[in-house]
């Protein structure tokens, strides 16, 4: 384990990290029989590639419309009509994404430090998903890269976390299960700790994580 300052805050990412993404693929079968799996996979990986890009682009939009953009993109690459109905729907899935299943115990028992969410999703899909997980009462803040109009990796989202919370990027352990967010965050300051739930193989960007663990509860041994 790391040493240095004591880790005051936790900061956790949303979509992939405590909400599982994938989730979607459920709403995404019933409407397209045989295909739920694809789309979900397919919709993630453009909702990502359209942060970035519109980020390199200067042309920013909030989250919520590059979440509608990629599944408008993801049906049609797929060869799947999707009616204004169907789109709607899952959007109105999406704010209600499952989290995973140890994330509620596992962020009380986390309690004797000051924890916030970091994400790019708009303040509106996150604190509606956050409220429908129950775990409202569970945050000191939930911080939204909407204010700056600028999607992670950039340095001046996770120096929003630095902001809100008022403590040092050193004192900070960043919670990601994308390895892209984990590199964002070391490359900052943070402390990091991947996620690894599909042992996924790990970026060559140049940075480690103090730790990789599974599940979020595997992190516990690491912060006492
Ligand atoms: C986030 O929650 C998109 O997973 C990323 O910021």
């Amino acid at each position: 384990m790391h040493s240095g300052a004591p880790i005051r805050a936790l900061v956790f990412d949303a979509y992939g990290t405590l909400f599982d993404v994938h989730s979607i693929s459920i709403a995404c079968e019933a409407m397209f029989p045989g295909r739920g799996a694809d789309i979900s996979r397919l919709w993630r990986t453009k909702q990502l590639e359209y942060t970035w890009l519109r980020s390199l682009m200067d042309r920013y939009a909030d989250f919520e419309t590059i979440t509608r953009d990629a599944l408008v993109y993801a049906c049609g690459a797929l060869g799947l009509e999707l009616a204004q109905s169907n789109a709607l729907g899952l959007i109105e899935s999406y704010r209600q994404l499952s989290a995973f299943s140890e994330v509620k115990d596992a962020l009380a028992a986390m309690h004797s430090r000051k924890r916030a969410i970091l994400s790019n999703g708009s303040p509106a899909m996150l604190n509606t998903l956050v409220e429908h997980a129950g775990m409202s009462r569970l945050f000191d803040a939930i911080i939204s890269v909407d204010e700056l109009k600028m999607f992670k990796p950039h340095p001046s989202v996770y120096g929003l976390a630095t902001r809100y919370l008022g403590v040092s990027a050193s004192e900070i352990g960043f919670v990601s299960s994308n390895f892209w967010d984990v590199s964002g965050a070391s490359s900052f300051g943070f402390r990091t700790f991947w996620i690894n739930r599909n042992n996924s193989q790990p970026d060559e960007l140049g940075f480690e994580p103090v730790a990789v663990v599974r599940r979020l509860d595997e992190l516990l041994p690491y912060l006492n």
